[in-house]
């Protein structure tokens, strides 16, 4: 990477407070690696993120906790952790997800739950827990990580897809609430990549760094609400420019 961007992203990474969801495998685990590089510091979870805390054992700025993202509550104390040991919270990587290869007709409540509280819900409560102390400190960067799946709609992948382009229009949706304060929320989807969610692809996890590190060191008059595919911005919903007012005060 060019030394110029290098030193920039350094700076900007610099004492940052980092939350990564799903750190313990594929791409979480690739974005933590790269991260912890940094002079930040960054909180991992999973359910079985022990299995990677020898890889940090050596990095004094990397925290690891268990965590179920399809329990409110654990998300809660995990918030609460991280709130009470740093204060502020500056980038959350929605990572963690689920995929499940079903037609239609067999799928069940059950398994739309399964779905649908790994890939949304969750997100849904970690942007909402940390949106108040990114507004009081003026600052965040919000990383959904999406999929192509949200605009292919691969045959037997409809609750994957939905569940992915419900994070799309939590960006955009969010981003439209957050335009007075500098916090930015866009969606990454990473591309075919090799991970233990889909072993066959080729491509590898890394291919996504750029993107993802460039998405976390956005400035202040850096897009949000958008999809990214690979290092390019692709429009998947239109812009309607409607005024529509200020988001309702619902304090
Ligand atoms: N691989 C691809 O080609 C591809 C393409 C498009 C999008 N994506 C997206 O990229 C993200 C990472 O996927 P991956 O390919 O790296 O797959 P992966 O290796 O299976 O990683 C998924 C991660 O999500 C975590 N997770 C799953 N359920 C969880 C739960 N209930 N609570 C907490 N963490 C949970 C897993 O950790 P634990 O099991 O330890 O909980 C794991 O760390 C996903 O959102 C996926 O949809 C991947």
């Amino acid at each position: 990477m060019d030394s110029l961007v290098e030193n920039k992203i350094k700076n900007d990474l610099n004492n940052k407070i980092i939350i990564i969801t799903g750190a313990s495998s594929g791409l979480g685990f690739q974005i933590a690696k790269s991260l912890s590089n940094y002079n930040s510091k960054i909180i991992l979870c999973s359910r079985n993120i022990g299995k990677i805390k020898s890889k940090f054992s050596l990095k004094s700025n990397v925290i690891l906790k268990k965590v179920d993202v399809q329990k409110p509550k654990e998300i809660k104390k995990f918030i609460n952790f991280v709130l009470k040991k740093y204060k502020r919270i500056d980038i959350l990587i929605n990572n963690a997800g689920i995929a499940k290869n079903v037609v239609i007709e067999k799928v069940d409540y059950k398994l739309i739950n399964n779905v649908f509280k790994t890939n949304l819900f969750s997100a849904f409560l970690f942007v909402k827990y940390c949106i108040p102390v990114m507004k009081k400190n003026n600052f965040g960067r919000i990383v959904n990580i999406s999929s192509g799946g949200s605009i292919n709609c691969a045959p037997g992948y409809s609750l994957y897809s939905a569940s992915k382009a419900g994070l799309n229009t939590l960006a955009k949706s969010a981003s439209n609430e957050l335009t007075n304060f500098n916090i930015k929320i866009n969606t990454l989807s990473p591309g075919p990549i090799k991970t233990p969610m889909f072993p066959k692809n080729k491509l590898s996890a890394k291919l996504c760094i750029p993107t993802l590190k460039y998405l976390c060191t956005l400035k202040k008059n850096g897009p949000t609400g958008k999809f990214f595919w690979f290092m390019r911005q692709v429009k998947i919903i239109p812009s309607i420019n409607l005024n529509w007012g200020n988001p309702p005060n619902n304090d």
